[in-house]
């Protein structure tokens, strides 16, 4: 999972992704982690506010902000990308095709309705946008773990 600071999206996401695996009674099957395109929050715990949304659904967000590097590509079957932001820096780190066949869009597994075909930064927005971030994640990650598995 890949945003661009690794304190309020992708970890959200690895986070939402876990409880649902683990609900399937398939958590030995996946490998889950998430880091950022930056490096600015490199060592800290998720951001506060994303950190007491995720609480209030029974989520909690122990993650340490990492920066993503090129052995990403090949420890992980996909990277999946929180915005086009975040896909065009993963293709430009990216060694070979296969590695860029890795890279997939989260909004791809996003089946609600919604007018964003990505996961909007929450980072200069209010409860609301921490709250729609979870709803998105919740609803992509539950088709993802669907999809992966069949
Ligand atoms: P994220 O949100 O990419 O969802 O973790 C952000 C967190 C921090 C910053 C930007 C976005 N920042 O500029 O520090």
């Amino acid at each position: 999972m890949v945003c661009l600071g690794n304190i309020c999206r992708s970890p959200a996401a690895e986070g939402v992704l876990r409880s649902v695996v683990s609900a399937r009674g398939d958590a030995g099957r996946w490998e889950i982690d998430s880091a950022g395109t930056g490096g600015w929050h490199i060592g800290q715990l998720p951001d506060k506010r994303m950190r007491v949304h995720a609480l209030r659904r029974g989520l909690n967000l122990d993650h340490i902000c990492r920066q993503v590097h090129g052995s990403d590509f090949d420890d992980f079957d996909i990277i999946v990308v929180m915005d086009s932001d975040n896909e065009q820096n993963l293709r430009a780190m990216a060694r070979t095709i296969a590695d860029e066949d890795k890279i997939v869009p989260m909004s791809a597994f996003v089946s609600m309705a919604t007018r964003y075909d990505y996961i909007p930064d929450p980072y200069y927005e209010g409860a609301e946008g921490f709250e729609l971030v979870l709803d998105l994640l919740e609803d992509a990650c539950a088709n993802m773990a669907e999809a992966l598995t069949r």
